[in-house]
Formats: C-alpha cells, structure tokens, sequence
C-alpha cells in the first residue's frame, strides 16, 4: 500500500467537502484579553495582524488572571516543571490533593480525582465504570461529546442511545431493562454546539426511579453556573442528587485539567482501576496551583459569571436585533447558522481578514451537516465596543457571501 499517497487522499476528500480545518495561529498576550495577535504566514512579521478573539472557550478570561499566573509561575520556581512521575508513582503533589480537595467541595461531594485533561476524565471514569460494574448497561444521550463515547465504546459495556434531553425517552428504555441490572446514565449539563441545556432535575427523577447511576458533564458550566461556579447542578440545587459531576480545569478555570467528583467509594474505585489515570504521568504541580487559584477566585466571585451572562445575552439579543440568525440557546454560547461547510468557512475568514474579528467555522463532524455554524462565546471581557465591532462585521460578511438571514 502506499501510505503517504492514502494519507494525502483522505486529505484532499476533506479539503473538497469544506471540513480541512485550519488552525489560526494566535498570540494571546497577558493583560489584552479578548484581543491577540494572529500570524497567517508564519515567519512573516509584515503579516502579523491584531484580532479580537470571539471563540474561545477561556470564558471567564481565567487563563490571564494575575492570581492565577502568579500561582502558576510561583510554584514552578517552587516545585519545578514536571510532577515526576504517576500519581502511584512519586507524581502526588501537595498542590494536586490540595486541588481534589476544592473540587470535591466545590460540587459538595466527598472526594475528586484529578486526570490530565477533561477528555481523559470522561474516557477513565467512563470506561472504568461501565467495565467494572457487572453486566452494566450505558444509556447515552444522543448528543453526548465525543470523549464520553469514547470512554463508553472502550468499556465494551452494553449502549443504548436516548433521545437528546429527553427524559420521557429515557424512562421508556430503562423501564424495559432488568431492574437489577447495573445502569449508568451519560449526559452533559450544558451542549457547547446549540448552547442548549438538559433537564437535568427530569433526567435524576428517571434514574433514581429506576436505580440507576447518573452522570453528569458539567465542562461547559463549571465557574459559569451556581452561585460559587459548581455548574448547572449547582444552579438548579441537584448536585446532591447526582452521583458523578465530571468537568475541567480549561475552561471556565483558564488552565488546563479535568476531573470527576463524587462518593469516597466511587472515586477510590476509579482512582483504583481506572487504566488513563493509573498509567500516565500526573498534571504539573504548576498546573494545579494555579487551577487551584483560579477555582478559589471563581467560587468566591459572583460578580464575573453575572457579567458573563449579561455579555452573552447582549450579544444574542444585538445579533437577532440585526437580523442574524442567532440559533436557540439557553446558554451564555451564541451559535450563528450558516448551514454549509464551505461558506462558513469563507465567513470566518472575511472576518479575520477584512474586520479583525476571530471566529472559527463549526463544521462537520463536530456539527451535522448543514448545520454548520459559526459558535461564538462573549466573555465579561467584550466590551460594547467589541460587540459594535462585531455586529457590524457579521452583517458584513453575511451581505457580502449572501448568506440566509433570521426566519
Ligand atoms: C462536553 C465536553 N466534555 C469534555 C471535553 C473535554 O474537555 P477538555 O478540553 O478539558 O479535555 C470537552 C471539550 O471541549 C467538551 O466539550
């Protein structure tokens, strides 16, 4: 076989349908926040140009805290670079209990365990759980991110898909299992691609009716929801009702990380068994510092997920006042529908080049085709000013490719 020319065609296949993608390289420089410098031609300082950035998922601005830098910077001089080893291993640092601590508090459960990132939360504790509950059955929401059926198709577990956020269709499929069976229920709190949000009180009114375990994503809600930033549940008064809240550090936090909270048992079970957090070095104690430092801020900060909703709302509410067609959300994400890879393509360009503006295009197979989309996320850091800038710019460019306007 030739590889090479297997590779290069696998390639073109995706250059031809819209769905290549193409990274911006970004500069994002401390203090400038949502601003950055993007390089087109790497190597080219002619070309370097200024942008302001509307997609990143950095969406408290935490990455560039003064606490969080200094707690970062401060433990690296301190502890060094790296962590060591496993956590088994001579890698458990002070900083990362001190975090697992926070976390488990944060969600008032018992205890938390710590991974290397969100994904690899989901992927363990997922596959562990499912594997080592005997003769456990998965029950997946439709619309589930790509690690939690990753982590579910690698337990080998039995799966079943219900209807996205539908308890009813929930309901009907555990009602038709053994009762005693063991039952493990996946979904997320908020969907990062339509913004919406799942019923989560309905969802665990379903499973405690019919004995199974609950499992919540709360990636895209942790620092943003509850009055201390414990996510949706938090908000909605159900963490105590849910048996795992799973999250990360890299989001609403600004570092980087993932974790899961939950029961003293079902996190040494997991802690125990589970193969991606067994084998592989811990997360930089620098790392945790500084998570550890942002976690603390946010929880005692209400003030920046108030302004976080506000900004988000204003821009939803801007876009649909200037005809754009704003997708349904319930959440501080503003989807915007282009409905074709390439065009959406063509429009995040139009925006880099001709308005400053970064947006990256949402295409397939992040999104279903003809859904493609541009996804942007206000932060309490987009001024009026920004949001000015980018209505103006999105009416542009939607003027300029003719592209569909609001129904
Ligand atoms: C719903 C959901 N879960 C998990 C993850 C993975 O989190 P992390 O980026 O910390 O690996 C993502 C990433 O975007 C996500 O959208």
């Amino acid at each position: 076989m030739d590889y090479q020319e297997h590779f290069r065609n696998e390639l073109d296949r995706l250059r031809a349908a819209g769905d290549y993608r193409v990274f911006a390289d970004l500069e994002r420089h401390t203090g400038d926040y949502p601003h950055a410098l993007n390089r087109p031609d790497p190597g080219n300082e002619d070309a370097v140009r200024p942008v302001t950035v509307w997609c990143s998922n950095d969406y408290l601005g935490m990455s560039q805290h003064p606490d969080v830098i200094a707690a970062m910077a401060e433990a690296a001089r301190e502890l060094g670079a790296g962590a060591g080893g496993t956590r088994n291993i001579s890698g458990t640092n002070h900083r990362h209990v001190m975090l697992e601590r926070e976390l488990a508090s944060l969600h008032g459960k018992d205890s938390s365990l710590l991974f290397t990132s969100g994904y690899v939360a989901n992927l363990t504790a997922l596959a562990t759980l499912a594997e080592r509950l005997p003769n456990c059955i998965v029950l997946s929401d439709s619309e589930n991110h790509n690690s939690m059926i990753a982590g579910i198709r690698y337990s080998r577990a039995d799966k079943k898909i219900f209807r996205h956020n539908d308890p009813a269709d929930l309901d009907r499929i555990l009602g038709d299992l053994d009762p005693e069976r063991a039952k493990l229920v996946a979904f997320e709190s908020v969907y990062s691609m339509d913004g919406d949000i799942a019923p989560i009180g309905e969802i665990v009114d379903v499973c405690e009716r019919h004995g199974a375990l609950s499992y919540i994503d709360e990636v895209h809600a942790v620092g943003l929801y509850g009055e201390q930033g414990g996510g949706v549940a938090e908000r909605d008064g159900l963490a105590h009702r849910i048996d795992v809240i799973q999250g990360t550090l890299a989001k609403g936090f600004g570092v980087v990380g993932g974790y899961i909270a939950a029961s003293d048992a079902l996190v040494d079970f997991v802690r125990s068994f589970g193969q991606a957090f067994i084998f592989t070095t811990s997360l930089p104690p620098a790392v945790a510092a500084a998570a550890l430092a942002s976690v603390r801020h946010v929880r005692a900060t209400n003030d920046l997920r108030l302004r976080h909703q506000e900004r988000a709302a204003t821009v939803k509410r801007r876009l649909r006042d200037a005809g754009l067609p704003v997708m349904p959300s319930e959440s501080h994400i503003v989807p915007v529908l282009v409905g074709d890879a390439k065009l959406c393509r063509e429009a995040s360009d139009l925006l880099m080049e001709d308005h400053g503006i970064y947006v990256q295009p949402i295409n397939y197979p992040t999104v279903a085709r003809g859904t493609e989309r541009l996804r942007i996320t206000p932060t309490p850091h987009h001024d009026d000013a920004a949001i000015d800038n980018l209505v103006a710019a999105l009416q542009a460019v939607w003027k300029n490719l003719g592209l569909k306007a609001a129904a």
